[in-house]
């Protein structure tokens, strides 16, 4: 089945590079901003031969799983852009529950984890790449690139941590080609309401909502090797997770978290992920 850009997504002149086979889709989004792309471009492939997670870890990437990124440069000063993440997210599980008859059984994760039945359905890697700007030019100094990866047909089986593919949902399930129809759409709507940082609160509210594990127990393996554990409070004003521990608030900018499924204790092993 070939992908197709959402209308609203076309008439907004957002562009779409369809592949078969592709390394990463975030790596040839960054190889087209070198050679002077600037979007709003998607590059969605079929397969990715070496798919990318956070973290440095690998994303298994089997054709009938959504593999797209988008080239954004264009949205307003650079330290605002870790809140693309988040807008991402939200376009995601809009464009998922729309899909899927307000399915409850989505949810996201912070920072940017699409959870079905609690266990991983998707995620994105948010990369900047550096741009050369222009003299007098209002570009930021870097593009950004939001590679969002669903598992639509099937779920990678041996991985640290549960993951679920959309098939999961069975009637009605979203194909990858109708999702990410949606969720072009859906990420121009997203992106309006963000308005260069000055929607973020609202879009916070919005992400809470649909928070997985608010106000639950929660551990988050920091990559300096520290693991932190409380209640997973909230987010601030900019996305960071704020985690009430015994000694205190914590603030955490990035790291690994396991929540609690169901109320249940947090997993013991250290390496396992929810
Ligand atoms: C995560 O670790 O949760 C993020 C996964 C992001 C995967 C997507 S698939 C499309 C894009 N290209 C990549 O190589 N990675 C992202």
């Amino acid at each position: 089945m070939r992908v197709e850009i959402g209308r609203l997504a076309r008439a907004r002149g957002v562009r779409l590079l369809g592949l078969d086979d592709i390394d990463s889709t975030n790596d040839e989004a960054k190889r087209l901003v070198a050679s002077g792309e600037r979007g709003p471009l998607w590059v969605v492939a079929k397969r990715q031969t070496k798919g990318r997670g956070r973290l440095g870890r690998e994303w298994i990437s089997p054709p009938g799983n959504l593999h797209a990124s988008l080239i954004l440069s264009d949205f307003g000063p650079q330290r605002i852009a870790p809140q693309l993440g988040f807008v991402a997210g939200l376009a995601c599980l809009d464009a998922l529950r729309a899909l899927s008859g307000n399915s409850s059984r989505l949810a996201l994760k912070w920072p940017n984890d699409l959870l079905l039945d609690g266990a991983k359905l998707g995620g994105i890697l948010l990369e900047g790449v550096t741009i050369a700007a222009a003299g007098g030019s209002s570009l930021p100094p870097i593009a950004a690139v939001i590679g969002i990866g669903v598992n639509c047909d099937s779920a990678p089986g041996d991985l640290p941590y549960e993951a679920r593919a959309l098939s999961a949902l069975r009637v009605g399930a979203p194909t990858a080609p109708s999702l990410f129809a949606r969720l072009s759409d859906a990420m121009v709507e997203t992106l309006d309401v963000w308005a260069g940082g000055a929607g973020f609160p609202a879009l916070r509210e919005r992400w809470l909502a649909l928070a997985a594990g608010l106000g639950g127990p929660i551990r988050v393996m920091l990559s300096r090797g520290e693991t932190i554990e409380g209640r997973f409070k909230t987010i601030d004003a900019s996305g960071r997770l704020i985690i009430d521990t015994d000694a205190g608030a914590r603030i955490v900018d990035a790291g690994d978290v396991i929540l609690a499924r169901g109320g249940a204790k947090l997993l013991e092993q250290s390496d396992a992920r929810a």
